[in-house]
């Protein structure tokens, strides 16, 4: 069932919440593209996406990916607070699991417009310290793991046993590390892993993030870490995003004096890659 909601369509049909009388309390909304629904097909904004920060085609684009979701908490919680007592502790359960993974992609999108507008006003500052790569993919990992959970993706973590402590902020790897995976769980399909090795490769430390997803699209990697490019091609329609997470993870790891990358993975799917200098 797909509705309109002021002009945002949404599918209707992930939820419908049932009360032990079978009463028919309400659908939970969630926007069409975190199910992969034809209808989910968006008008293209690449224009909006080549304007600067700021400008109002921008605003729009940004106002469209925060509406959806915001649509869905307010609808959903409504509907919590209306029919809790009533509800099947398991229908329950899925509502606020719903909730969740709608408030942490929200949380994401702000973190990366903030973070885009300090490396774009020159703010960007480190605060590093010594730092353990497996404890930040833990954290990591943790975070995201009901986004994957929703896919019945897996995270595979693999550090290598001489990797060292990395002089490096925590909080804005993190994000780095938060932007590769979400970009693998997106593109890699449903029940699919996704990978992340640690390894030193001479003066460098890498963490390389692979999914089993269509692949780069064409014209190469480079190009993907500027803001706002998003590529067309396999697995591309109707997801979310603004096209700025490629280019934080780019910021972020160079003020670092590290370096990134991407490429297709043997077998199918892409790996993409950050280098930190090792001190
Ligand atoms: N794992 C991947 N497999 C295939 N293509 C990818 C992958 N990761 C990124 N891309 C391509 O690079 C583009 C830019 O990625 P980026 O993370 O910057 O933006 P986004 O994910 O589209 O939006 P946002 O990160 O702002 O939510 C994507 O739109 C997609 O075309
Ligand atoms: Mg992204």
């Amino acid at each position: 069932m797909v509705v309109n909601l002021d002009g945002r369509e949404m599918a209707a049909a992930l939820l419908s919440i049932r009360t032990p009388d079978s009463r028919d309390l309400a659908l939970l909304p969630l926007p069409l593209a975190d199910l992969g629904h034809a209808a989910a097909r968006r008008p293209p904004r690449a224009a909006a996406q080549r304007r600067g920060d700021g400008s109002p085609a921008l605003v729009d684009t940004v106002a469209h990916e925060i509406r959806g979701p915001v649509t869905a908490l307010a609808m959903s919680t409504e509907l919590l607070a209306d029919d809790y007592e009533s509800m099947a502790p398991e229908q329950a359960r899925l509502m606020l699991g719903a909730i969740h993974r709608r408030a942490l992609y929200l949380q994401e999108l702000v973190d990366n417009l903030l973070c885009a507008a300090t490396i774009r006003d020159g703010r960007l500052k480190l605060h590093r310290g010594p730092l353990a790569l497996a404890d930040l993919l833990a954290d990591t990992g943790s975070v995201v793991a009901p986004l994957l959970a929703e896919k019945g993706q897996r995270l595979r973590v693999r550090v290598g046993t001489r990797v060292p402590l990395v002089h490096a902020d925590g909080r804005r790897l993190g994000q780095v590390a938060m932007n590769l995976i979400l970009n693998a769980s997106s593109f890699g399909g449903p029940g699919r892993a996704i990978d992340v090795v640690v390894g030193c490769r001479g003066r460098w430390v890498r963490v390389a993030v692979a999914d089993r997803g269509p692949g780069l699209p064409a014209g190469g990697a480079q190009r993907l870490f500027e803001p706002y490019v998003r590529a067309g091609g396999a697995g591309t329609v109707g997801r979310e995003g603004v096209g700025l997470g490629l280019s934080i993870v780019r910021a972020i790891v160079e003020a670092h004096s590290g370096r990134v990358g991407g490429q297709d993975r043997k077998g199918g799917g892409a790996r993409f890659w950050i280098e930190l200098p090792l001190d």
